[in-house]
């Protein structure tokens, strides 16, 4: 046998700087429960919720196998379980007489499996990332798989009709609500087979230990971005709400930057101006000078100079400059993080 990994497979690995916080550990420990019953989750909730990165923690505590799917308009029932790929081909020489020349060929066409057919027959744990970007039609397999544990190959021309699903397999889905571009209405055959969990953006505690961790930066400066962040979310001026991911964005530019995260630092308004007002309007057309003086005004509210958070800041932006941009990384190490 070759010792070569499977490269449909992810190792069940906790995921490099996974922040825990109780709203996490609460989600995680209420999927598992729905999953253990035997029934699949699903987490749905806007971009940058959290979903793909919770999905892929709760699979790791399962430890098994992983199979990750991503939902696309252009996947098809085949994509999804498999499909006839070349021939074998079987040739028999019988020559037992010598006289008599015999010769018998067979060709057979050559079955392989998919990601979902290899996670339903071996028992692996499915993540099928924003499954409601695929078609409904090719998500109809999945009916038979999640509630008669049976897979059926007979409409993609398997040889086999049936394959009998493992009871290791077990299923999580994420997906964007249903208004978000390139998501369709899923059948609710489909939503009635699983357990739905709704995420809302992050708590601001989890919300900053996450920006600390992803952009390794102080608490006291991840706590002022995620506080500005937070106040243009409430402030619903531009189209779209920023996400953790700006908070992130900006942490890292910070940190490159050798920035103080204070309203009198130029290249800190400079950065929160960058990611923060184009990233809230959709098509290049919008209000971005209300974005502009909002953004400002939450830069002056939040970031004050002058206390003692500031100075402290001050004097990290100042050590990180001395070090040069790329100093040394700090490793942010919490409970249950990889
Ligand atoms: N628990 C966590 N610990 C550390 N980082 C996290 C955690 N949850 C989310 N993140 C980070 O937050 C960002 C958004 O998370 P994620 O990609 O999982 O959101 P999503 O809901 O799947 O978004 P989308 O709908 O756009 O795919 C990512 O940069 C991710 O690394
Ligand atoms: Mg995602």
């Amino acid at each position: 046998m070759s010792d070569e990994k499977d490269p449909t497979l992810l190792e069940p690995r906790a995921l490099p700087n996974f922040v825990e916080t109780d709203s996490i550990r609460d989600m995680t420990q209420r999927a598992l429960t729905y999953l253990a019953v035997g029934f699949p989750v699903h987490l749905r909730g806007a971009a940058g919720t959290g979903k793909t990165t919770l999905a892929m923690h709760i699979a790791a505590q399962l430890e098994r196998p992983v199979v990750l799917i991503h939902g696309d308009d252009e996947l098809t029932g085949s994509d999804l379980v498999g499909a006839e790929h070349g021939y074998y081909a079987r040739r028999v020489v019988d020559n037992y007489i010598h006289s008599v020349h015999k010769s018998e060929e067979e060709v057979s066409p050559r079955w392989v499996d998919n990601r979902l057919t290899v996670a339903a027959r071996l028992g692996y744990t499915l993540v099928y990332d924003e499954f409601s970007r695929s078609r409904p039609e090719t998500n109809n397999v999945l009916l038979a798989v999640l509630q008669e544990r049976l897979l059926d190959l007979q409409a993609t021309g398997s040889g086999t009709n049936y394959v009998k699903v493992d009871p290791g397999f077990k299923a999580i889905f994420t997906s964007n609500p249903v208004d978000h571009a390139g998501v369709h209405r899923s059948q609710d055959a489909l939503l009635d087979r699983m357990v739905t969990i709704d995420l809302g953006h992050f708590d601001v505690e989890t919300e900053t230990a996450i920006t600390e961790a992803r952009a390794q930066i102080g608490h006291a400066e991840a706590a002022r971005i995620v506080a500005l962040v937070n106040g243009l979310r409430d402030s619903q001026v531009g189209d779209v709400a920023p996400t953790v991911r700006s908070s992130i964005k900006v942490g890292r530019a910070v940190r490159l930057r050798g920035a103080s995260v204070t309203a009198s630092d130029a290249a800190f308004r400079q950065i929160c101006q960058d990611v923060l007002v184009s990233g809230s309007i959709r098509d290049g057309v919008g209000p971005a000078e209300a974005l502009r003086a909002v953004v400002d005004r939450l830069v002056n509210e939040h970031c004050p100079d002058g206390t003692h958070a500031a100075a402290e800041i001050t004097s990290i932006a100042a050590e990180r400059r001395d070090q040069g941009t790329r100093g040394r990384p700090r490793v942010v190490e919490r409970e249950g993080a990889a």
